[in-house]
């Protein structure tokens, strides 16, 4: 049981890998992008009843099995059948998202350190600086790159228990503490009601097949799902730990966490008049400009904000490559040093391909029909690998493990209507819906 989470622990833990950059970055932008409101309650009710299915799934497959992602498939499966050990490919698609997450994340570790010296003053100087250090100054993003890269190898080098369980049971309160500390002040700013009432007034006229489709991918983006991390996370929960209660309390975290992230981002954007539909710029360009309006005050909430997403993405990639280590360290008896080591060049030099492809030196070399390889890690691993693989959990629990073993595991915990509504959304609601975002995503409907 040593390197074991401890309940606190894992919740902790698998929080840390739910809220990201998906929460703080991401979330902000996809909601100001389809108008708010409508938005926000579509999401919410594809976390409840299509993220939070396929997360309880995973979460009992690991727990039951207490083996990586693989091992976990084959044991149990009704048949114990050794095919299933292809399902651990999802291993690769966490492994590929950190190659990027970490440049994404060297990218905001340099905001931290600009911060201290001079935020930009108009959206053009901003979205300018955005420009040059991703196309031109490949030597600073190379170097952050590094430095997050070196952090991640750094902690799971240390285990689940003294790496992992550590760095989150400090890093997590105190990104609770920053963006406490940010929601007062957004509170104290008279545009804090504009921003509710944009994030939860609900307006259907923007709602389309899209905004239902980036409901869902984002959904299941912000819970981890699809890349055995949940999983294999779970396979670290002692057996007797209420694995329902955990799993629910996990997602209410990260849901609260992404709609407070909005609500600061919103309240900030609006207090300097600034659109709130400005894409992945948003945190990158906007932000900085609002901050710069502030001055001193904006320059210390300017680095608070950086470093809580510095925060929360290291704890996020830490889980990214875990179901790795764990495949190697297994099936192939690998010490976990050595599959650190294999493991973690695998995504730092997939994140250099990524970076330079983004450059203009190099960046026409890595494109391949028409996107650059940043691009593509981007959406095969969201919009094929992910949806494939959740896809893949739905038909196996729903159709391929034993029923009454499942209802056992539930009813330990829950009354037998919570089991009943899970089977039925994860045999029937929850495929259905991914294969129509899988389809769509890929042009095919
Ligand atoms: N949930 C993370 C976020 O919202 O930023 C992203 C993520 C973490 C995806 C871990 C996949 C993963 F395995």
């Amino acid at each position: 049981m040593k390197n074991r989470f401890s309940r606190i622990g894992f919740i902790l833990a698998a929080a840390g890998s739910a809220v990201g950059l998906g929460n703080i970055w991401k979330f902000p932008y996809v909601t100001g992008e389809y108008g708010g409101g409508a938005f926000v309650i579509v999401y919410l009710l594809a976390i409840a009843f299509i993220g939070l299915t396929v997360f309880l799934g995973e979460a009992l497959i690991g727990q039951n099995s207490q083996a990586n992602v693989s091992t976990s498939f084959i044991e149990t499966s009704k048949s114990k059948n050794e095919k299933w050990k292809f399902a651990g490919f999802m291993i690769a698609t966490a492994l590929l998202i950190l190659s990027f997450y970490s440049v994404v994340l060297g990218w905001i570790l340099s905001y931290v350190f600009t911060s201290f010296t001079a935020l930009p003053t108009d959206p053009k100087i901003a979205g300018d600086a955005f420009n040059t250090l991703i196309t031109k100054d490949l030597s600073t993003q190379l170097l952050y790159h590094t430095l997050i890269a070196g952090t991640v190898i750094f902690i799971v080098l240390k285990g689940v228990k003294e790496g992992i369980e550590k760095i989150n049971l400090i890093l997590m309160p105190m990104l609770g503490l920053i963006l406490g500390g940010l929601l007062l002040y957004a509170i104290s700013l008279d545009s804090f009601s504009q921003a509710v009432s944009f994030m939860f007034a609900a307006d259907w006229s923007k709602v389309n097949s899209d905004a239902l489709l980036a409901a869902l991918g984002q959904a299941f983006f912000t819970l981890s799902l699809g890349v055995g991390t949940i999983l294999t996370y779970s396979a670290s929960l002692p057996k007797e730990v209420n694995f329902v209660k955990s799993s629910v309390m996990v997602a209410i975290v990260d849901t609260t966490i992404a709609l407070v992230a909005g609500l600061i981002i919103f309240s900030f954007l609006f207090e300097a008049g600034a659109p709130s539909a400005a894409g992945p710029g948003l945190v990158f360009i906007s932000l900085p400009v609002v901050f710069s309006g502030w001055g001193i005050l904006g320059q210390v909430i300017a680095i608070s904000f950086f470093i809580a997403l510095i925060f929360a993405g290291i704890t996020s990639a830490v889980s990214m490559i875990e179901p790795s280590l764990m495949f190697f360290i297994e099936r192939y008896k690998m010490t976990r040093k050595k599959a650190t080591i294999l493991c973690g060049s695998i995504f730092y030099l997939l994140g250099i391909v990524a970076l330079l492809s983004m450059s203009a030196s190099f960046g026409e070399s890595l494109t391949f029909f028409g996107k650059n390889a940043f691009d593509w890690m981007d959406f095969t691993t969201s919009s094929v690998m992910m949806p494939s693989a959740a896809i893949v959990i739905c038909i196996f629990l729903g159709y391929y493990v034993d029923k009454d073993m499942l209802q056992e595991r539930f009813t330990k915990h829950t009354p037998l209507f919570v089991f009943k509504i899970w089977y039925f959304l994860i045999r029937y609601l929850v495929p259905v819906a991914i294969s129509i975002l899988f389809l769509h995503k890929l042009g095919l409907i």
